[in-house]
């Protein structure tokens, strides 16, 4: 799942909310059937308490020493919208790579098997279903050896259940069969946003992040990296087209309620392929960025009317319409289960729109644009300039179209 929410975007459909609704409450914890420990395989560790132990330092890890050719990747969320990068940029560097997929992919399901299998060449794709531990475990029975594995995975729409499923569930099955493989690295494609959980998948997100952290601790062969991104591209480009025939850039309270920055899919992809032999990056969560500063909404439609060459023209939304909308959400929902996701929309909406996609600074507990590391050259100006050009293609939103 895509999480950053254009707020703007949001505040153009605040009035026009179509969210459909679905769904009992989601299981709050998980317990999992472990890997059988036979011929040397791992067992993971069954609960993790919030507080696990600092990961020990990184054993000697063979892997790292070996070319990228030897070196066998697993790819889960491999048909996303940064799981395709990623792929591409693990077989650029000459990777190996098995990629897990669903038989109907991407957004809506809109791809068939042989569309992803010419996509992801020549990645090895398996069609599995990564919400099942026991079907993954045999899909990939005869892929291995695996050395380390890179999750992308997230949730299409963000509801409750959803979330519980895919960022904690199916992100935990993914741990276990590259365990089972021989995995000794993990790459966890995470959120900036899980530094302050309010929504229930950064809550599942956090979960599966506590999984790994205690795993790291029980087996030091063992190491992961927690990648945090600010802001993809994607969630900040839904107005770019609107604004080109003429429409306001709409955004909340004074269009500084929030900034981010924002990285691309290529750049991300990069730095989560750096992570599987940077040992400066094992046992290590890593917010990161893209180049420059941060923006507000306001300097993004500032800047989208200067490519434009046209005079700035605002819409200002007050947030105020947000909360109004929620506490109605909330009050029905508790009435009305079905209206659960419903209610998780409209705050997935306000969060994006109120808070910052930077690292919070534990000292001040504010938002800090220095604080949080830039990686990667592509700039949302670029991006901008594109979308002028060629439109949004292959840069939708997800199922809820809220990020
Ligand atoms: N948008 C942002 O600005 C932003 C910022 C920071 C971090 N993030 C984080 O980045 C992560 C990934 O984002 P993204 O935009 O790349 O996600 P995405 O395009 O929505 O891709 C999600 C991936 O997960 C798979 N998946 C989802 N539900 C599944 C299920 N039930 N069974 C099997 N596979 C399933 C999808 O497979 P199918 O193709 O088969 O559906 C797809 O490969 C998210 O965790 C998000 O929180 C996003
Ligand atoms: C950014 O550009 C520099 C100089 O061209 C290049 O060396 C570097 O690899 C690029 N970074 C990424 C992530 O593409």
């Amino acid at each position: 799942m895509a999480t950053l929410l254009l707020s703007s975007h949001l505040a153009a459909a605040a009035y026009s909310s179509t969210t459909s609704a679905s769904a009992r409450p989601a299981p709050r914890f998980v317990s999992f059937r472990s890997t059988a420990p036979k011929g040397g395989r791992r067992v993971l560790a069954s609960s993790v308490q919030p507080s696990s132990p600092p990961p020990a330092p990184a054993a000697a890890q063979p892997f790292r020493s070996m070319a990228p050719s030897e070196t066998t990747v697993l790819v889960t969320g491999a048909t996303g919208y940064i799981g395709r990068f990623v792929v591409r940029e693990l077989l650029r560097r000459g990777h190996p790579v098995v990629a897990v997929a669903r038989s109907r992919s991407g957004l809506r399901g809109r791809n068939g098997p042989e569309e992803v299998v010419a996509d992801l060449a020549p990645a090895r794709v398996v069609f599995s279903d990564v919400t099942d531990a026991d079907a993954l475990l045999a899909d990939l029975s005869s892929q291995g050896p695996i050395h380390a594995a890179v999750c992308c995975l997230a949730s299409r729409g963000g509801g409750v259940q959803d979330s519980w499923r895919v960022d904690y569930r199916a992100t935990l099955h993914t741990l276990q069969a590259a365990r089972g493989l021989g995995a000794a690295h993990f790459v966890l494609l995470s959120a900036v946003c899980v530094q302050k959980p309010l929504l229930e998948f950064q809550r599942a997100k956090l979960k599966f992040e506590d999984e790994l952290a205690a795993e790291a601790a029980r087996d030091p062969s063992f190491t992961y990296s927690i990648v945090r991104p600010t802001a993809f591209f994607k969630s900040l480009g839904g107005q770019v087209e609107t604004v080109k025939n003429g429409q306001p850039y709409v955004m909340f309270g004074d269009g500084k309620l929030c900034a981010c920055k924002p990285i691309s899919e290529e750049d991300l992809a990069a730095f989560i392929a750096d992570c599987i032999f940077d040992e400066g990056k094992a046992n290590k969560i890593l917010p990161i960025g893209g180049p420059g500063k941060a923006l507000t909404p306001l300097e993004q439609g500032e800047m989208l009317f200067r490519l434009l060459g046209r005079e700035p023209k605002f819409i200002k939304v007050p947030i105020q319409i947000m909360d109004a909308v929620i506490w109605v959400l909330d009050g029905l929902a508790k009435v009305f289960p079905g209206l659960e996701d419903a209610a998780e929309f409209g705050k997935i909406g306000r969060y994006y729109a109120s808070e910052s996609m930077l690292v919070l600074d534990p000292e001040t507990g504010e938002y800090s644009d220095e604080k949080t590391p830039s990686y990667g050259n592509d700039t949302l100006e670029q991006f901008f300039e594109r979308v002028i050009r060629e439109g949004m293609a292959g840069q939708e939103l997800g199922e809820q179209t809220i990020f």
